[in-house]
């Protein structure tokens, strides 16, 4: 049974095309909104700890600050090197305007 959705922020707290690192219950997300989709992934680059919602948002990816990999937004997969490894990817839901991450 999958746990239920956690409340993370408002839409209205996320700048459109920015990312947000948020932290909730012991999990470090990388949150970006575009447009009116939101998208949850890892914050911690999977090729060094590095907080990915420092980086650029681009199309539908985030780059790392460090070395310039860069994350598919919807999947968590590295789209270029030098990461290899995908960094965690999470449903997010949009209820009366509170942004919902499943964390399992
Ligand atoms: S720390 Fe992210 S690509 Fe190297």
């Amino acid at each position: 049974m999958s746990e239920p959705a956690v409340r993370i922020c408002s839409l209205a707290d996320l700048t459109d095309g920015e990312a947000l690192r948020i932290d909730v219950e012991g999990h470090r997300l990388c949150v970006v909104r575009l447009d009116s989709e939101v998208y949850a992934i890892g914050d911690r680059c999977s090729h060094a700890d590095v907080s990915l919602s420092e980086g650029e948002v681009e199309d539908c990816a985030i780059e790392c600050p460090k070395h310039g990999s860069a994350f598919d937004l919807r999947t968590g997969q590295p789209l270029s090197l030098p990461a290899v490894r995908a960094v965690p990817s999470y449903a997010i839901e949009i209820v009366e305007g509170e942004v919902m991450v499943e964390l399992s």
